[in-house]
């Protein structure tokens, strides 16, 4: 299914290197480092009524991926903060609103990959869209598993939230010429590490599992998941999972700040039955709705 566009989101404010510009006039340079190499990172944050979700623990793994990849004159999570208020404001958004945060390594002097070609400092863009949670999370989605493995820090580090999303859209797009909605990625033993673009759980046995964190992002909305679940009496099992243990699951969903709880209805042509008498995924998902709230701040 492909995301529908919202028509107030054609005049659209964004936030790029300190100025607020209308969408058409919002650009950067041809020598910005994310352009060059994909040197950026990145956050997708949720706006509800009572703030945006989990404000800090983004804001935190931003800061955490900028210093793994030794950016110099980084902006200060305050500083960060004053860019996505002013964002918010000059667009009058309460609600409703995705926000996407991308802190670029900076410009460069000329093209090339050597950082010590910035020598301007960070670049940050704040875009924010009116865009309610992007999958049905009614009646669910279908997956396929992809040959694109998710990189394991031999390679590439997940725990770095960065822009070289390569992986990840060759993914997607044998996502899309299967016909299904998402792909599911595995880690390089063939384990089960997460979504194109989200993590992943399940449910067997009235028990909860997710992969390690070791070749998927260590997402804000699975860590939330952990808690509410083990707060409620439920604990989560972060453990290896295979594809069959995830096909014969009573329950699988994803998670993530553009989707929150989705369920998964399908994976490789194999239909994800609950043979047990309860439906727990709804239970958590019934917890989050309860919960995120509290976790809201206003930047
Ligand atoms: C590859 C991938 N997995 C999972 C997620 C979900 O993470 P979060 O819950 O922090 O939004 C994202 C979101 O950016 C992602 O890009």
């Amino acid at each position: 299914m492909l995301q529908k566009f919202d028509t107030r989101n054609e005049n659209l404010y964004i936030f790029v290197n300190g100025q607020i510009l209308p969408r058409n006039e919002a650009k950067i340079s041809v020598f910005d480092s994310v352009v060059q190499g994909g040197d950026a990172v990145w956050e997708g944050l949720r706006l509800y009524k009572s703030g945006i979700a989990l404000l800090d623990r983004h804001l935190d793994r931003l800061q955490e991926s900028a210093k793994a990849l030794m950016f110099e004159h980084v902006l200060t999570t305050e500083e960060i903060k004053n860019a996505i208020r002013m964002t918010l404001e000059k667009n009058n958004m309460t609600e409703d609103v995705h926000i996407r945060l991308t802190f670029t390594r900076g410009e460069k002097i000329t093209s090339g990959m050597d950082p010590r070609l910035n020598n301007k400092g960070c670049g940050l863009i704040v875009l924010a869209e009116w865009k309610p949670p992007v999958y049905d999370n009614e009646n669910g989605i279908k997956i396929i598993s992809s040959a694109i493995r998710r990189n394991s820090p031999q390679f590439l580090d997940s725990k770095i939230h960065h822009n070289n999303l390569l992986n990840n859209i060759l993914a997607k797009i044998q996502a899309n010429v299967a016909g299904k909605d998402a792909a599911l990625m595995l880690d390089d033993r063939g384990f089960v590490a997460e979504l194109n673009d989200t993590n992943i759980f399940m449910i067997k046995n009235g028990r909860l599992s997710t992969p390690h964190a070791t070749a998927c992002l260590p997402g804000i909305t699975r860590d939330f998941i952990i808690e509410i679940s083990k707060n409620h009496g439920l604990e989560c099992e972060v453990r290896d999972i295979s594809l069959t243990e995830l096909y014969n699951a009573d329950e699988v969903f994803c998670t993530g700040t553009m989707g929150e709880l989705t369920p998964i209805n399908e994976i490789d042509g194999r239909s994800i039955v609950n043979t047990s008498s309860t439906n727990i995924m709804k239970i958590i998902n019934s917890l989050f709705r309860e919960k995120i709230s509290a976790y809201c701040s206003m930047p």
